[in-house]
């Protein structure tokens, strides 16, 4: 059985007086939630504040990236080690913003994945198509490109995989319920060919344009196990509707 998964991606939003409001107003509306995990990636500056807060809650936290070294003269960067330090559970790799705007290919995002899981982190692996990609007819080369050589030596039990389509991120235009299963089915395929019967456990979360609305339906997918939100994770009230999506649990 596969668990749901529900995480919010910040980006780089809220200052710490606003990431404690935020948990201010959400905690208490998700408290009774018991039967998925919730996690939240609020920016750098906010992950110690975030991390005394949370402990003991039934939200987990996650950082938004990380650097592939364990420490030294990398100005700038943040540590795998310091995030496990810090109270993190789990660590965002691959984010297409990071691979659009700060270069990052399939071998620094996998040296990524090794190192945050070689320092007891878990890991939320994005991969999606771009517009052009999809439009060209190469959307499943390009998943199975960003899977095959971004999971190497990756290890599937602290493994969590986002689909998130760019053309749909920030767009308000989301992938329908037929088009997020269709990809998400072969990325499960994809995941049988690297991990074999351990495939069945990953959770696969669809991100691109979540909201309340569309919440229900995109999860209701037979392989869609979760979300990964960014604008709607934004104001605890939208983001609570988005955890209590309704209908298919236990897949
Ligand atoms: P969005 O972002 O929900 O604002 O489209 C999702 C993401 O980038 O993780």
């Amino acid at each position: 059985m596969r668990r749901p998964f529900i995480a919010a991606n910040w980006k780089m939003n809220k200052t710490v007086p606003e990431a404690m409001d935020f948990v201010y107003a959400f905690l208490p509306a998700v408290a009774e939630v018991k039967d998925r995990d919730i996690v939240l990636a609020p920016p750098f500056t906010s992950l110690f504040a975030l991390a005394e807060r949370l402990a003991g809650t039934n939200i987990g936290l996650s950082a938004q990236n990380l650097f592939y070294e364990e420490k030294g003269a990398f100005t700038g960067e943040v540590s795998a080690a310091m995030l496990e330090d810090v109270g993190c559970d789990y660590v965002i790799t691959g984010h297409s913003e990071r691979r659009q705007y700060f270069l990052e290919t399939d071998e620094t995002v996998n040296r990524k994945a090794k190192i945050a899981q070689g320092n007891g982190l878990s890991v939320i692996f994005c991969i999606g198509e771009s517009l052009n990609e999809r439009e060209a007819g190469m959307t499943y080369d390009v998943l199975r490109r960003q899977l095959r050589n971004g999971l190497s030596e990756v290890d599937v039990r602290k493994l969590v995989v986002a689909y998130e389509p760019v053309w749909a991120i920030g767009t308000g235009k989301t992938a329908t319920p037929d088009q997020a299963q269709e990809a998400h089915k072969y990325i499960r395929d994809e995941l049988r060919g690297i991990y074999k019967n351990d495939a069945d456990s990953v959770r696969i979360l669809y991100g691109g344009s979540v909201t309340p609305e569309n919440a229900d339906s995109l999860m209701a997918c037979a392989d869609v196990d979760g979300a990964l939100v960014g604008g709607a994770s934004l104001k605890p009230d939208s983001f609570e509707k988005i955890v209590k999506f309704k209908g298919g649990i236990n897949k």
